[in-house]
């Protein structure tokens, strides 16, 4: 057993890191790679991209679906709204684009993806409710990932229905969401119920932990297999895998 200290500057890092208007982006979840050699300019977090790559191979999407955006600097961010606010005006913008500093996509941990037909919306890229687009969907969360913006969550994200956009999470939570019909803002309060280390949630052979964040950060005891990230917001939520599963 080891006693593991958490800083509070790691509450905003990890994957399971809420990003919103509410809780800007602290820092990146890890190192950034590129797509791939063909996608050389769109770089997204390590995990993300190795969890994004085995969904794809796993439902032999080939070609098919392409990557349109992925990590974005705050300066890239800002450059795509005020882009937008031109071309498109305030409402869609407000729709579409979230505030520099409360994109997702700075965390590298999101990434958007269209059907691969020619020209592509770079706002709304068109990943249709069918097809291998719709196949992607419905296998997402067992490689850890979320349709991060579903329209009927419009009033608790602040961002419309977004077919394209897809965060990683990691897995259980992102089978837990996808369960639960929970957006990510919406989990992450309902794991606040959780405390460790006496009252995990126990799903899908997992036990998830959420820890407060105290002026000195948090200590934990761990042992086996877990990963810990922050929420963003106030904590850290601690998974781990239980044994003999
Ligand atoms: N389109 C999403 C909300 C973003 O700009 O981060
Ligand atoms: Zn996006």
């Amino acid at each position: 057993m080891r006693m593991i200290k958490l800083k509070i500057e790691y509450v905003g890092k990890g994957s399971l890191v809420l990003v919103n208007k509410k809780f800007d982006v602290k820092t990146l979840a890890e190192e950034l790679v590129p797509f791939s050699e063909s996608f050389k300019n769109i770089t997204i977090s390590r995990d993300t991209n190795r969890a994004l790559h085995l969904l794809l191979n796993g439902i032999g999407a080939g070609e098919r679906i392409v990557p349109v955006s992925g990590y974005r600097s705050f300066e890239e961010q800002a450059e795509i709204y005020n882009a937008s606010l031109n071309e498109n005006g305030s409402e869609y913008t407000k729709k579409y684009v979230a505030i520099p500093g409360a994109s997702e996509h700075q965390t590298g941990l999101a990434i958007d993806l269209a059907l691969n037909e020619g020209e592509i919306n770079f706002i709304c890229p068109r990943f249709p409710r069918f097809g291998i687009c719709e196949e992607f969907r419905k296998t997402a969360a067992i490689y850890g990932f979320i349709e991060r913006y579903k329209e009927e969550k419009r009033v608790v994200t602040g961002i419309s229905g977004e077919e394209w956009h897809f965060r990683y999470v990691g897995f259980p939570h992102s089978k837990i969401i996808e369960e639960s019909g929970f957006c990510l803002e919406e989990y992450i309060e309902y794991l606040k119920a959780f405390v460790y280390p006496d009252k995990p949630l126990k799903s899908l052979g997992y036990a998830v932990y959420y820890i407060p964040c105290g002026e000195d950060g948090a200590e934990i005891a761990a042992e086996g297999s877990f990963t810990v990230s922050g929420n963003n917001a106030d904590g850290f939520i601690l998974t781990v895998k239980e044994s003999g599963i």
